[in-house]
């Protein structure tokens, strides 16, 4: 099991000792990024905190009023309806997932999407002790998913029990229109599968485009939703996230399936309460709404200025991100080779990334990653790492400063055309080198 985008962290650091400032890409955390967390929201969080009972332990499947508060914010969707027993909160939505792939019987499979978000592929690999089940998702259709290939791989593989969605999409940023939730639906019903949807960026989209959340078209069929406040608020650090159980008496096995996970949170005991307090109190005030939707119209923001940097670029293909704050960018088949590189005038730096190349069965993209890494100290993480036989990487939309953000991405534009040139012309090495 590897976890690249913090992985791709230690090289960074190789680079920032010799001096150099980094600029980082490979991770999901608005607060990295200096995304300013609003007054009012630490004032509910002070509040909380000088009373006595945010110190004492909370039941073990969470808060009481807090799993009301969603219950009904569910059901105000009008889809299916659940109460506060359906739902179950973890340590972090990364918890959730880890303890949901981990109590599946180890014969059953959940397939999910290519490229994927690697603590879910991994876990479930993990469970299976098999490579991940995939199903594409397509670089050259917006990023939705190739329903044929999902459709033919669960009819021809009886292990596989359930489906995984991750709405809006980490790595690609795409969201799923409302007829492929419901195209899903109807091969859970045609196979009987357990659907499972990751929508912990449900609440950031922008541009025009909002994400239909699975409750409202799941109708009577058995499925969970991963929730969380990491990336909505943001509140990475408070390590909470939780599970909603849809029609969990529809089927048995599911039924077991959801006693199983309420009964291993009670064996420990319960999570974190401090952020379970607080999330009816933040997302009941009346600025949050708009603080969300001012949010999101940033990351919008930033989604058009990253397709008027990058969109036109030959040899990679490019769609504009419609929700959470990643784009995935793919390098046309065949255009990476070897011995592309990109020139460095530091001999340090160039010492540095002879070592890291010397794996000569490293994916290319790598290579591309950590030619840019030491060529131009930008982050970011390889596609080839979320369980891909694309090759590209990912980077963020996170950073709040437009002229750092418009940087970042034409210095990174202006590598991935060096780069792509077969030959880079020693005029151009030159050139490069001495650019201030
Ligand atoms: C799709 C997705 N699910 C889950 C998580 C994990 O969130 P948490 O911080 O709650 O563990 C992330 C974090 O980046 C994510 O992108």
């Amino acid at each position: 099991m590897t976890y690249e985008i913090r992985g791709i962290v230690k090289k960074a650091r190789q680079v920032e000792a010799l001096g150099y400032e980094m600029t980082w890409e490979n991770i999901g955390d608005p607060i990295q990024k200096s995304n300013h967390v609003p007054d009012w929201m630490k004032e509910i969080i002070a509040d909380l905190l000088k009373q006595d009972k945010t110190y004492g332990y909370a039941d073990s499947k969470g808060v009481l009023e807090t799993r009301k508060f969603l219950a009904d914010l569910t059901n105000q969707r009008g889809g299916t309806m659940i109460t506060a027993e359906d739902i179950l909160f973890f340590n972090g939505l990364g918890d959730a997932i880890a303890k949901l792939y981990q109590f599946l019987i180890p014969t059953a499979r959940i397939i999910g999407p290519s490229p994927a978000y690697s603590t879910h592929s991994s876990a479930e690999a993990a469970h299976a002790n098999s490579a991940p089940i995939t199903y594409k998702l397509d670089p050259d259709n917006q990023w939705l998913p190739d329903m044929e290939d999902l459709y033919l791989k669960v009819r021809y593989n009886p292990s596989i029990v359930g489906i995984l969605i991750i709405n809006p999409d980490n790595p690609t940023g795409m969201v799923y229109p409302k007829e492929v939730l419901e195209a899903f639906v109807r091969i859970a019903e045609e196979f009987n599968l357990l659907l499972i949807t990751d929508e912990i960026y449900q609440n950031i989209t922008y541009n025009g485009i909002t994400a239909v959340p699975l409750s409202e078209v799941i109708g009577g069929r058995p499925a969970i939703s991963l929730k969380g406040i990491s990336k909505e608020f943001p509140w990475p650090g408070a390590r909470c996230g939780w599970m909603e159980f849809y029609n969990r008496e529809s089927s048995n096995e599911f039924s077991k399936l959801c006693q199983t996970l309420e009964n291993a949170k009670m064996i420990e005991v319960c999570s974190t309460i401090l952020p379970q307090l607080a999330i009816p109190k933040i997302m009941k005030h009346p600025a949050y709404f708009s603080y969300r939707e001012e949010a999101n119209a940033q990351i919008g923001r930033r989604s058009d200025w990253m397709r008027e940097i990058l969109g036109d670029i030959p040899g990679i293909k490019f769609n504009p991100t419609q929700g959470a704050f990643y784009n995935t960018i793919v390098f046309d088949e065949d255009v990476l080779k070897e011995d592309q590189f990109l020139p460095i005038a530091d001999d340090r730096l160039k010492t540095l990334l002879d070592t890291w190349l010397q794996d000569k069965n490293m994916p290319l993209d790598k290579r591309f990653v950590y030619n840019l890494l030491a060529a131009e100290q930008i982050c970011v993480v390889p596609i080839s790492s979320f369980c891909s036989d694309l090759r590209g990487f990912r980077v963020t939309l996170l950073e709040e400063n437009e002229e750092i953000f418009k940087g970042t991405f034409r210095r990174l534009g202006r590598a991935i055309e060096t780069y792509l040139r077969a030959e880079v012309e020693q005029s151009e090495i030159e050139r490069l080198k001495y650019k201030v």
